[in-house]
């Protein structure tokens, strides 16, 4: 890090959202390209679970362990230190508070996360308050939940109906009420991932959830458009449009989140 590189805490992002100034995040695995993220002014890192399918190549999330998130969490905070690092909870390392206590612990003192996130909304109450009264600063990630994808038939846009998209704005309150510190809303309609951000004080980063969140996230490699199959709807392959290379790439969507040009409406859904 040099001198002049600026540190982001969950506090800058409280500020930046009530000054109404967009943050750009994008997922990290390594100590390379956090480093490139980092000089292209990516305010937060988030070591994504996604590591499982992008790094490891299984089919879904499920299988990453703590221990995976701890190593790739360690090589990625050796990378860049300004950025605000996020580091997800795997799939059933948080079924109770206790556990969720003692792998977030991990998370922090092994791997370095800052912040936890942690996928669900309501029946995740008790946990993420557990986690806030134990100074555990969490993400709630609301919306299409990848680590519930047999339960949810696929990777669906959720909050369609009336009585769903009720359920995720509740949601998003009762985690800012549990602790949280920030929200991720994931494939939900623009209009009700607006009527989130509006709602709460705390930071929401979107992905697939429209222009109006206050900070963007996408998977790195659907960015560089190296992602194996279809790429869903929400996804930019800011590469193809920069001859400069990766780093180009990552300033032009950093860029794109500030000037609000993306998301754009064709990648949001309704
Ligand atoms: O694991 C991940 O990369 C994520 C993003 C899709 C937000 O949770």
């Amino acid at each position: 890090m040099n001198a002049d590189t600026a540190v982001i805490t969950t506090a800058t992002l409280r500020t930046m959202k009530r000054n109404g100034e967009k943050f750009a995040c994008l997922t990290a695995y390594d100590a390379s390209f956090a480093r490139v993220l980092e000089e292209a002014g990516v305010e937060v890192l988030l070591v994504g679970d996604s590591l499982g399918m992008v790094i490891q190549g299984r089919d879904t999330t499920l299988p990453v362990s703590v221990a995976d998130m701890i190593y790739h969490a360690q090589c990625v905070r050796r990378g860049a230190q300004g950025p605000l690092l996020i580091v997800d909870m795997p799939f059933m390392s948080h079924a109770s508070p206790v556990q969720a206590l003692g792998n977030a612990a991990r998370l922090m003192k092994e791997g370095g996360a800052q912040v936890v996130k942690l996928e669900g909304g309501a029946v995740m109450v008790d946990t993420v308050a557990h986690l806030a009264r134990h100074g555990i600063p969490v993400c709630a990630h609301l919306g299409l939940l990848p680590q519930s994808v047999h339960k949810l038939g696929g990777y669906k846009v959720q909050g369609k109906d009336q009585s769903a998209a009720a359920q995720i704005v509740a949601d998003a309150r009762a985690m800012q009420e549990a602790g949280a510190d920030l929200i991720l809303l994931e494939c939900v309609p623009a209009a009700l991932a607006e009527q989130v951000t509006a709602s709460v004080e705390v930071p929401v980063i979107g992905i697939g959830a429209g222009a109006a969140c206050d900070g963007q996230v996408l998977v790195l490699y659907d960015l560089l458009g190296i992602s194996a199959g279809k790429a869903p709807r929400f996804v930019k392959n800011f590469l193809a449009s920069s001859p400069g290379g990766v780093r180009e790439a990552v300033r032009a969507y950093v860029q794109a989140v500030k000037d609000r040009s993306f998301p754009a409406r064709e990648h949001s859904f309704s």
